[in-house]
């Protein structure tokens, strides 16, 4: 039916049109149509490998080419072209086909020779991935910026916090400390965007619609072409396989997670039982009933939405979970979810990095936190293990000496010498000294520890990074 085949692209077979509801259900170019910039530069490298191999003409590839920056152009420009011309395109494929077509004539439809969508659309969306991973990185790296920022500020002032473990008091840490600690989960993210990057520059062109291609074309020459840097090994995995797509998700949920993480420390830092941390009017909400509210809402949803983030890597592992080799129609599945997961987690970490700039920290709060005298009692165990009391012993004896102080309900820094040498008569002097916040967090001099000297070290790196190396978290040795 010819009105059928002006209008698909696979029209010959097939005696009746598509049910209308089927139609429109399995169109992707509401979708996919974020893909046109990569279909097009697709197209202009197919064009040119279809000259040495004598399916154009050196003339056919510049008309070609001609009308790709055109539609290029028009796409961008001209709204109304671009919604006329999609409205029966059943996918990105389709739409550029069509306005080749309109274009050229019958010259539009030479472009396709020797190829299927099956390898486009997954080049394509290797394409996209690689930009997409980018630009997550360059957010996050903003978003790490802040960090420092914030980490720069509270090492200048040496504010200190209660540092906690199952959300308890348990050592003094220094609160840039705290941030570098989000610094160095970012890091890992970046490292595995740059991997997931990495896994889609293999470029399937040539992979046919899965058994390869007969008309001899150069599969280097079309990949180089697009920015490539590897070829993929077999042509039915190469339209079979969404593992990049995979990967870059898992990246993003890695950074979801981390945001979760940063989104509910300071939701908790914003309650008026912890008040260490004031929220920034720009990015909180007030209640509609209650005059007094100033609620977290930025946090709240960063965090909220890390859900959605998991969401889409289970989604799409799921849709690939027992599919069978070779290209299906389920894959077209893989889009929507990517593209959703990708433009929240720009917009989570973007958020994120500009609250935090304008977020300020009660120090007079955060300090208060750091000298409960019951953070100090590991500095008193670690005080025996230096005059060589055997730790379980000495862990032991602090304990008891916490206790008695209970007991006598006071802190148990208040307790005489003389009272604690009933505990210990490894006890003397010196132990005042050793029993100060600040000799607290000097002395966690090791590499990696909140002691001043090292936090000062961890930030130092952290400005120096350079972007351009191979990024690993943690400290060579
Ligand atoms: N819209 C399809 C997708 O996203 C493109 C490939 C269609 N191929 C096919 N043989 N129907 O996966």
């Amino acid at each position: 039916m010819t009105d059928r085949k002006d209008t698909k692209l696979w029209g010959g077979r097939f005696d009746k049109a598509p049910d209308a509801r089927f139609d429109s259900f399995q169109r992707s170019f509401a979708f996919d149509r974020r893909l046109l910039p990569y279909e097009i530069a697709v197209d202009r490298a197919w064009a040119k490998a279809l000259e040495p191999i004598g399916i154009f003409s050196a003339n056919e590839v510049k008309q070609t080419l001609a009308a790709l920056d055109k539609i290029e152009e028009r796409a961008e420009n001209d709204h109304a072209w671009l919604e006329k011309t999609g409205a029966d395109a059943e996918d990105v494929h389709h739409f550029v086909e069509k306005a080749l077509v309109e274009e050229l004539g019958p010259l539009g439809w030479k472009l396709h020779t020797g190829r299927s969508r099956n390898e486009l659309v997954a080049t394509d969306f290797r394409l996209f991935i690689m930009d997409a991973a980018s630009e997550t990185e360059a957010a996050v790296r903003a978003l790490i910026e802040m960090l420092s920022i914030q980490a720069n500020v509270a090492l200048d002032n040496v504010v200190p916090m209660a540092g906690m473990t199952h959300m308890q008091h348990a050592q003094p840490i220094l609160l840039a400390h705290f941030f570098l600690a989000h610094a160095e989960a970012f890091l890992r993210d970046i490292r595995k965007l740059r991997l997931a990057a990495e896994g889609a520059n293999v470029c399937p062109m040539g992979s046919g619609a899965l058994a390869g291609n007969s008309l001899g074309i150069d599969r280097r020459l079309v990949a180089a072409e697009l920015g490539f840097t590897r070829i993929t090994a077999n042509s039915l995995d190469a339209v079979s396989d969404r593992d990049f797509a995979l990967d870059y998700l898992f990246a993003l949920t890695g950074v979801a997670t981390h945001l979760s993480r940063l989104a509910e420390d300071l939701v908790i830092f914003a309650s008026q039982e912890f008040a260490y941390a004031i929220l920034p009017d720009e990015f909180s909400t007030g209640s509609s009933l209650m005059p007094q509210k100033k609620n977290p809402d930025c946090w709240e949803l960063i965090r909220g939405k890390s859900g959605r983030i998991n969401a889409a890597l289970v989604g799409l592992l799921t849709t690939l979970k027992g599919l069978p080799t070779s290209y299906q129609r389920d894959l077209q599945e893989d889009k929507e979810i990517l593209f959703d997961a990708h433009d929240q987690v720009t917009e989570m970490v973007l958020v994120a990095a500009s609250a935090l700039f304008t977020t300020r920290f009660n120090e007079q709060r955060l300090l208060a936190s750091a000298s409960d005298p019951a953070l100090l009692a590991t500095e008193a165990a670690d005080y025996l293990v230096r005059k060589g009391v055997p730790f379980r012993q000495a862990h032991d004896i602090v304990g008891k000496v916490l206790k008695e102080a209970e007991g006598q309900r006071i802190t148990w820094t208040e307790l005489p010498l003389s009272e604690l040498r009933k505990f210990s008569t490894a006890f003397s002097e010196d132990l005042k000294q050793s029993l100060t916040l600040t000799a607290a967090l000097a002395a966690k001099n090791v590499p990696g520890g909140t002691s001043p000297e090292q936090v000062k070290k961890a930030l130092a790196a952290l400005d120096d990074r350079d972007w351009g190396d191979e990024i690993f978290s943690g400290i060579a040795i």
